[in-house]
């Protein structure tokens, strides 16, 4: 995305997976998905399901004021660098080996630990949520995730009280992802928040998306989706995740600090030192929306930053 010389703004029309697939698919378990989840806790009405279980049951609490974005336009324009800069990815992400897939856990936590990300799956259980997605680029979408919650993953790594962010890294192997071998990028990609952000209850761990398992392109087999920031907080492949007590670098701090910073809350009245943040292209639409503070999710997250206003919050 920093890139000048690389634009991609148009959208390939190539590769349609028909959103009515999707659509269908979530009319015929409706029904099944309701009594699955059992109680409603809450008001909620989702419950923990087994590994492999997709789609999972939609958790209400999170809707959407938009369409969902459809797969053939979300899923045909990516960024995921590891496998080139262009926005058609997917080609090259099939050769991203998912299966196995182990977690690291480590860092300021009671007892480091690796776990199977199906074994994780299996312990925590998955739900779906409609989520909003505003890349630094000016382009958006709306998509259904599964996943659970972060603070649940936070949970199973006992952090120690010294802890105060949370790192992930993305996998490396030059072999299988050629854009690791551009030597200027600092590899392997890298992200990182506050706890209390990890803590909050939109920041989700991700493993699907359309009701089914992450296509490779999204970030196969586990990501993180944080709403309310620019997208490439939201790191994909995930190998490790550690607890630190020092801010961590990122890879886009990494490589240019002025233009992406640590915070990168979304908000449309601070402008990348290149382009405009006030509005947004929806992927699919040649439609231009207003951006919104926190990507419309300051209600919820607004809090985080009392305090912290000398900070560069939104870049
Ligand atoms: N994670 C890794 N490992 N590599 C990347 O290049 N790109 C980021 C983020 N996570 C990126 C990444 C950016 S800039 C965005 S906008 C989102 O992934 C894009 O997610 P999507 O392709 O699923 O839409």
């Amino acid at each position: 995305m920093l890139i000048k010389r690389h634009r991609g703004w148009e959208i390939p029309e190539s590769n349609a997976t028909p959103e009515a697939i999707f659509l269908d698919r979530r009319a015929l378990i409706g029904g099944a998905a309701g009594l699955a989840a059992g109680s409603l806790i809450g008001g909620r009405a989702w419950a923990a399901v087994e590994s492999g279980s997709y789609p999972a049951p939609r958790n209400e609490s999170y809707t959407l004021d938009r369409a969902v974005t459809p797969e053939r336009f979300s899923g045909d324009y990516n960024n995921f660098y590891e496998f080139g800069m262009s926005k058609t990815v997917l080609p090259a992400a099939n050769a991203l080996k998912t299966s196995p897939w182990t977690l690291k856990i480590d860092g300021l936590v009671e007892k480091p630990f690796e776990v199977g990300v199906d074994d994780l799956i299996r312990k925590i259980g998955l739900e779906e949520r409609l989520y909003r997605h505003r890349c630094v680029e000016a382009w958006s979408m709306a998509v259904p995730w599964t996943g659970f919650p972060l603070s649940k993953l936070v949970a199973l790594a006992k952090p120690t009280s010294g802890a105060k962010y949370i790192r992930f890294e993305t996998f490396m192997d030059k072999a299988m992802a050629p854009g690791q071998r551009v030597f200027y990028y600092p590899w392997p990609y890298t992200e990182g928040l506050t706890l209390a952000e990890a803590g909050n209850d939109l920041a989700f761990v991700v493993t699907g998306v359309y009701g089914k398992p992450l296509p490779n392109q999204f970030g196969a087999p586990i990501r993180i989706a944080v709403p309310w920031k620019y997208g490439f907080k939201s790191a994909k492949s995930i190998v490790k995740v550690s607890f630190t007590a020092d801010r961590p670098k990122t890879f886009w701090e990494g490589l240019q600090s002025s233009e992406y910073g640590f915070w990168a809350n979304v908000n449309p009245a601070v402008p990348h030192p290149r382009w405009s943040q006030a509005s947004e292209r929806v992927l699919g639409s040649d439609q231009r929306v207003p951006t919104l503070i926190y990507n419309g999710y300051g209600e919820q997250v607004a809090g985080l930053y009392k305090g912290l206003e000398g900070e560069r919050l939104f870049v």
